[in-house]
């Protein structure tokens, strides 16, 4: 349930940041009651976001985390069994920690939100940004972008149903397309999110058309912040370092980011940005840091679910190996690994400090 210290009364105390023309002020974030603190924070994201990612990523700095996106029904069907442990797993050391939901019908998303309630979720997400295929066909994700009611109809049920104290939140991307009919159906189910008591939304600035085409759309960003006036906003999209994420925050005026793909194998943004915010130079992680947080994630797979420790973490080497001089040799080596012998050999060999 919602860690007690991490709701307070007060709003907390400005956080410096510095910027080249200037320092500027950061105002922590806040979802709802939930003092988050630092405005960068780690994106849901499916295939990716299980609980060692989380655990890692909180204890190099993100001050908040959500766990990957999971389907209405999915989490309905959910039994109590060894083999399904990973999904919907948390521990204390993560709170405050968001539990993500997608679906097509108000009732099943009802019904799962109590259920991410009473796993110990803090925030509950309501996505309306995923742009695949299956989940499009399917009328969840993205798809609800295009019809305002069903999505408000969600958003309205299971904000009800949802402790008070629990903030509701929203993904969403830029609208379906770039018509101005979208734009309004956009604007529309921002407007009464807000209303129906949504804490924050999540800004994709990308449509659901363009999937990963092209740039992400910050000057959408704006307009969504200017529209929100001192209503939360986060933004998404194209954060891969940590200045992208100030200047994010700094040209857009949202409240925060979260770090999706740009936290992929680079667990230490979360501490660049701090750092950077705080004027201070940014450290790049040697071998003896990479190869400590890599074998943190692994041991943290072992201490719940083996069976998955190394068929996720070929998975993650593979995304931390641009950080190595050798990127491409350490890439191949991850690829092949299929026991903890190999597992151990890879970091021996490429790791040594
Ligand atoms: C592999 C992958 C999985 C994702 N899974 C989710 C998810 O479960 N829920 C969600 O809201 N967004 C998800 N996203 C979208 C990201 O959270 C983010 O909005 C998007 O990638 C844009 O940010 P970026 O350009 O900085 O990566 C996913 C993105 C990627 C690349």
């Amino acid at each position: 349930m919602t860690n007690p210290s991490t709701l307070t009364s007060n709003p907390p105390a400005p956080i410096l940041s510095s910027r080249r023309d200037g320092p500027l002020e950061l105002k922590p974030l806040r979802l709802g009651n939930i003092d988050v603190g630092f405005p960068v924070v780690q994106a849901a994201l499916s295939g990716y976001s299980d609980w060692p990612m989380r655990i890692v990523a909180r204890r190099l700095g993100a001050p908040y985390t959500i766990h990957e996106v999971v389907i209405d029904q999915f989490v309905l069907s959910l039994k109590d069994r060894d083999k399904t442990k990973h999904h919907l797993f948390i521990t204390d050391e993560e709170h405050p920690v968001g539990g993500q939901l997608m679906g097509s019908e108000p009732d099943d998303f009802v019904a799962a939100s109590e259920k991410l309630v009473n796993v110990g979720f803090d925030v509950i997400d309501i996505n309306f940004g995923c742009p695949v295929k299956s989940a499009v066909n399917g009328c969840r994700g993205g798809y609800h972008l295009g019809q305002p009611d069903i999505a408000l109809e969600i958003i309205r049920k299971v904000r009800e149903i949802v402790p008070h104290e629990i903030p509701v939140t929203l993904k969403m991307r830029g609208g379906i397309d770039d018509s101005s009919q979208s734009k309004d159906q956009f604007f529309a189910i921002l407007e009464g999110a807000y209303d129906a008591g949504i804490a924050s939304v999540t800004v994709h600035a990308r449509t659901v058309e363009q999937k990963y085409i092209g740039p992400s759309n910050w000057d959408f960003l704006c307009e969504v912040k200017r529209f929100a006036g001192d209503r939360t906003v986060l933004g998404s999209g194209d954060l891969f370092t940590a200045q992208a994420c100030l200047d994010m925050i700094h040209e857009t005026g949202v409240d925060g980011v979260t770090v999706a793909r740009g936290a992929i194998g680079n667990p230490w943004i979360f501490q660049q940005a701090k750092d950077l915010a705080s004027g201070k130079e940014i450290t790049l992680p040697d071998l003896t840091e990479q190869k400590r947080v890599l074998q943190m994630q692994y041991d943290l797979h072992l201490e719940y679910f083996p069976q998955k420790a190394i068929s996720t973490m070929r998975k993650f080497g593979i995304k931390f190996a641009p950080l190595h001089a050798q990127p491409v040799e350490v890439r191949n080596a991850f690829a092949t690994i299929k026991t903890a012998e190999d597992w151990k050999n890879v970091l021996k060999q490429w790791y040594r400090s």
